[in-house]
């Protein structure tokens, strides 16, 4: 009797993370329409699961599930969409492929759902079609698709330079506990961008740095200073296009968390916990105060995106 061969796998499952801002410090316009970037991100335990299969001669399949999956486009102008045709055409094949996705990062929220997407393509495909691109090369194909999609891949804490794509990591003590509130609607991050500048006028604007309490908060693992030292340059734009952000960063405080802030571009609003129970109580006391329409817990730093089926 001959042993049966091990069953090749149609079907890759990736996992990405969201992220937070934990300060996002922007500079002035480059000659391409984007600000220099001084940021810390941190991945946290809020996923997307990107599924890909072959579609033999079918060309690309779209098809998305989950809350808000509804208003996001399944066509050639997702970012995911176009992460699969990129590495194709990088690789010289045509990508004929199926992508699921299963959204459990909030839609339009300023928590980088959509360069989850691509991140989770990229290596969803890579493996689909085994063709192990180096990681360098990943990365450069990320960051021709957006700003954020470098740091999906790399998830984690780390610092981002140039348009927030030039990653260094960061060390990290511990672990840190979130609240995050999703508002009803999305904001478009140019739209945020673009406030700032008007809001800034014409003062000279100094080169971004990350303060230096942020990165020794971190090290240390000391979720009060990092609570004081928070912040989020986007934060006053995003509040000056909606302004119920501002209620509900102050019904984060009022519900007990050690800071608030905007995440991103928004309208998510993210809050610091001491610890789990803490961000139980923090989003109970948030949920009652009725200002946003959904609160989740989450941890981070969480992995980039990486492949959870099949499990190696
Ligand atoms: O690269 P991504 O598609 O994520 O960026 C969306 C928009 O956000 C850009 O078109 C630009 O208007 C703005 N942006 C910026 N500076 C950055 C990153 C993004 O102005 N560093």
């Amino acid at each position: 009797m001959t042993a049966a061969l091990p069953e090749f796998s149609e079907t890759v499952v990736v996992r990405a993370p969201g992220k937070v801002n934990l300060a996002l410090c922007v500079g002035g316009l480059d000659e391409h329409g984007y600000h220099d970037l001084a940021t810390v991100f941190q991945a946290v335990s809020l996923f997307d699961d990107i599924t890909v299969s072959p579609n033999p001669g079918g060309g690309i399949e779209l098809t998305i599930s989950g809350e808000g999956a509804d208003v996001v486009p399944t066509d050639h102008t997702n970012i995911a969409w176009r992460a699969a045709e990129l590495l194709a055409r990088h690789l010289g094949t045509v990508a004929d492929v199926s992508i699921h996705i299963a959204k459990g990062i909030p839609v339009a929220g300023g928590m980088a759902g959509g360069s989850a997407d691509a991140a989770g393509t990229l290596v969803a495909c890579d493996a689909l079609w085994e063709s192990r691109v180096p990681r360098e090369v990943l990365y450069r194909l990320a960051a021709e698709l957006g700003a954020d999609v470098p740091f999906s891949l790399h998830g984690g804490t780390a610092l981002g330079l140039g348009r927030g794509d030039q990653l260094t990591s960061v060390l990290v003590r511990g672990g840190f506990h979130w609240v995050f509130a999703l508002a009803i609607g999305g904001l478009s991050t140019p739209s945020v961008y673009s406030k700032l500048d008007e809001l800034r006028g014409d003062r000279a604007i100094p080169e971004p740095r990350v303060p230096d309490a942020v990165l020794t908060a971190l090290s240390s693992g000391d979720t009060t200073a990092l609570a004081s030292a928070l912040l989020n340059d986007l934060q006053a734009p995003a509040v000056a296009l909606r302004a119920d952000l501002q209620r509900v960063l102050d019904a984060g405080l009022e519900a007990g968390a050690l800071a608030g802030l905007v995440s991103g571009s928004g309208p998510t609003c993210a809050f610091l916990a001491r610890d789990h129970v803490h961000a139980v109580d923090i989003a109970v006391n948030l949920s009652s105060a009725g200002v946003c329409r959904t609160v989740k817990t989450a941890e981070g730093p969480a992995q980039g995106a990486r492949v959870i089926s099949p499990g190696h």
